[in-house]
């Protein structure tokens, strides 16, 4: 069975014994729309859709996916717009003095995306018109963006897809690419 560390699934219910995620996240958007992906279900996205050295997570929440991927030698870089996420994760990095491992309080919005390898948003709560937004700098970052229940669109082009378990049900999980000639022509039409 796919676990967390010991140490860190502690350190983790500690930070969330008196307020659940659920209840953060809802006090900050005013809309009961956290979630969470399995451990069990991100070891599996890993192993079939081959996560680079180097991963941003998009929307990370408490960190789970960040620390788990961090114990198995990731560079992991989470952000999020809930503070009490950042702080509390921040938190667990000083005391387990973990390294590799980077949380930020930012807005999607704000991000950018160069120098990770692969983009992992499992924001299906992300309106729609946040992630049109931000696709043209995906994009241009070059990463892999793996995202859950939606394909991004164009210029991206999805090259591989699995099933994946989540609480609610199953879902269809894409590893979404920008095919290198058009990259080479987007980046060519922003000199
Ligand atoms: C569905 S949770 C995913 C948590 C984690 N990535 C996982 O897969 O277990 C989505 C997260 O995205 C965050 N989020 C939503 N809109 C955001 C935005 N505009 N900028 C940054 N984070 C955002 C929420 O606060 C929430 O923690």
């Amino acid at each position: 069975m796919v676990k967390l560390p010991f140490k860190i699934e502690c350190a983790l219910r500690l930070n969330y014994l008196f307020e659940s995620p659920y209840t953060i996240s809802r006090k900050f958007e005013g809309a009961h729309v956290y979630g969470e992906t399995p451990i069990a279900t991100v070891a599996h996205i890993r192993d079939k859709l081959h996560f680079g050295k180097t991963v941003l997570d998009l929307g990370c929440g408490t960190g789970r996916v960040v620390f788990y991927l961090n114990s198995l030698g990731h560079t992991v870089v989470g952000i999020d717009h809930v503070p009490q996420f950042v702080y509390k994760g921040e938190r667990i990095i000083s005391m387990l003095k973990l390294s590799g491992i980077t949380l930020q309080r930012r807005d999607a919005r704000q991000v950018e995306f160069t120098g990770y390898d692969t983009i992992y948003m499992a924001g299906t709560c992300f309106p729609e018109k946040l992630i049109e937004e931000i696709t043209p700098k995906l994009a241009q970052s070059g990463a892999q963006v793996i995202t859950v229940s939606e394909p991004l669109g164009a210029p991206f082009e999805v090259v591989s897809e699995i099933t994946g378990k989540f609480p609610w049900g199953e879902t269809t999980i894409y590893c979404n690419s920008v095919i290198s000639d058009k990259s080479s022509r987007a980046s060519a039409a922003t000199v």
